[in-house]
């Protein structure tokens, strides 16, 4: 198969001096001016100096210098595949999404796999939380879920995550360590941010060293609505669950991974695609209404939180199957960029104030990243539906329209003067009723941060929890300040006392700390 895509190689022989000709194409400049020589710059004589005025040498090295963009600011190292979406059930009666409604139907679709904290060079093995991002080119163009393979995250409010990442990255002086968690800032940071502590503990479970990406769930995290044609609003939150099931590798074998393979999640994923082994997930989703949401102890507008599977179970929806390797891993896999806001007719966001965050960031990032606002125009971007507006030039513009007209309304013919809006095909948000005052203070709804990190926990074979102890200790062995470990262990005895004395036991603390007060300033703590 890959000799198919890449052509035979040519028999070695003697003869060094490749030239066009038969079907060997022209070599060309970026104009298009055919190239008579391409292994020797223009100088002044055969030994003298090389002569500025080379064309051919300006423009490949010119080229060649603004090779590089910017790595994404977080999830730099990824790995991209095409796949498509195939709905085996409708979900007609809670949404209106073309996507969702007939049995059989299936739309292209590219999956982008990643580390979160380490660079576009970092090895895949990492313990990291891995990216599971998803854009479905639908009939009513992109939608994209932009998930993970963990269910929740570390913060509840997108004011935190430049705070995170910062902390998570490598130390500003010494630019060290790369894509680990064990160092004192990432761990400072946690130990008081006790909103973290149900997402610590799915990171310090087998879950973040995965086997394979084929063997990663993922989560679209935050709760969002569907929306029916009747207008009628149903939470959901989506799941991706693998067909190859869950499965992990230990720290041990990730560590030697690691040093003999960097590569090795990429690789097994590009083997198993050219190999026929398609990759393939059921698109699963929990729907509940709004009386359900109020019934839960919890906010379903909290991304900390999960709706426990026992509340509502995960109907199974779909498919996701990935069956081809990009042909270039930069106009695909770099290029490509997701965004939470691309949605489609019958999704709705909710008040999720990490959503509501994303929405903005996404966008705002890649604008720098892609080089100015016309990135919807590169094939991987590009929805795969007539695309009809009146935006124009910016960097890069080349889907400028046609013809005067490049407002609305106009009272120009409809051949040149539409596109038109459509009020019964096109996207009305939900019309959500808010009321409240202005504040930066969090809701006392979202103040629990321990009972689910509790259940998570408890949830675990015992192997599985023996790991989360295990690597407790080995991170935070890795950090240097006592206060750090002691302040973390004091978080670990409001989740479970028996996991706290293991990690004390296993930093060799000398006692057990206070248990952790959580408490942040609520809205209940507002004057009267
Ligand atoms: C990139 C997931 C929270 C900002 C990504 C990517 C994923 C992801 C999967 C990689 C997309 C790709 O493959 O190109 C998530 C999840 C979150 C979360 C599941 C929480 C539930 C946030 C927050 C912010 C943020 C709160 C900012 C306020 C970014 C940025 C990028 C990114 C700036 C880089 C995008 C690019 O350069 O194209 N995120 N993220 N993320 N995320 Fe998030």
């Amino acid at each position: 198969a890959l000799s198919d895509s890449f052509g035979e190689p040519q028999a070695a022989g003697g003869e060094t001096h490749q030239v066009a000709g038969g079907d060997v194409a022209t070599l060309t400049s970026a104009q298009g001016m055919p190239i008579a020589d391409d292994q020797n710059s223009l100088k002044y004589g055969a030994r003298g100096p090389v002569l500025l005025e080379d064309p051919h040498f300006r423009e490949k090295i010119f080229h060649f210098d603004h090779e590089r963009i910017p790595e994404r600011v977080v999830h730099a190292r990824g790995v991209g595949a095409h796949g498509f979406f195939e709905l085996t059930e409708s979900l007609a009666d809670v949404t209106r999404a073309d996507v969702l409604q007939r049995v059989g139907e299936k739309v292209p679709a590219f999956v982008r796999f990643s580390t979160v904290a380490g660079s576009k060079g970092s090895a895949d093995l990492a313990r990291d939380v891995r990216g599971f991002a998803v854009k479905l080119y639908t009939q009513e163009g992109n939608w994209d879920i932009v998930g993970n393979n963990i269910p929740v995250f570390f913060i509840q409010d997108a004011i935190k995550f430049p705070d995170l990442i910062h902390a998570a990255k490598p130390e500003p002086d010494r630019g060290f360590p790369q894509a680990q968690t064990a160092h004192d800032n990432f761990w400072d940071f946690i130990s008081l941010t006790p909103e973290s502590m149900h997402m610590v503990m799915w990171i310090m479970s087998d879950r973040t060293i995965p086997r394979s990406l084929r063997t990663i769930e993922g989560f679209g995290v935050h709760s969002f609505r569907l929306v029916n044609a009747e207008g009628k609003s149903t939470f959901v939150k989506f799941h991706w669950k693998p067909k190859a099931a869950l499965q992990s590798v230990v720290w041990n074998e990730a560590v030697k991974i690691n040093g003999a393979d960097p590569d090795f999640h990429r690789r097994d994923l590009w083997d198993a695609i050219n190999a026929g082994d398609f990759p393939e997930w059921e698109l699963g989703v929990q729907l509940f209404d709004e009386d359900f949401a109020n019934s839960f102890d919890f906010d379903i507008l909290d991304p900390t939180k999960i709706i426990p599977e026992e509340l509502v179970p995960v109907r199974i929806v779909g498919r996701l199957v990935l069956d081809r390797v990009v042909d270039n891993f930069f106009a695909e896999t770099e290029q490509v960029a997701f965004c939470t806001q691309n949605i489609i007719p019958g999704i709705d966001f909710t008040n999720d104030p990490l959503l509501q965050g994303r929405n903005f960031s996404y966008l705002d990032t890649q604008l720098k990243r892609l080089g100015g606002p016309n990135f919807t125009h590169i094939p991987i971007n590009a929805p795969k539906v007539p695309v009809a507006n009146f935006q124009q030039d910016g960097h890069m513009a080349i889907a400028n329209r046609k013809g005067r007209v490049n407002y609305e309304p106009n009272s120009w013919g409809a051949e040149i003067g539409g596109p038109r809006e459509d009020p019964a095909k096109g996207f009305t948000s939900f019309a959500a009723t808010e009321e409240g005052p202005k504040l930066r203070l969090r809701p006392e709804s979202f103040a629990d941060h321990y009972s689910q990190a509790r259940q998570f926990l408890v949830s675990q074979e015992p192997i599985e929890q023996k790991h989360i102890g295990d690597a407790l200790v080995f991170e935070l062995s890795k950090v240097e300040r006592p206060d750090i470990r002691a302040r973390i262990v004091s978080h670990l005895l409001n989740i479970d006392a028996g996991l706290a004395q293991t990690v004390a036991d296993g930093l060799g603390l000398a006692a057990l700390p206070a248990p952790a007060q959580a408490a942040r300033p609520t809205v209940m703590d507002l004057p009267v």
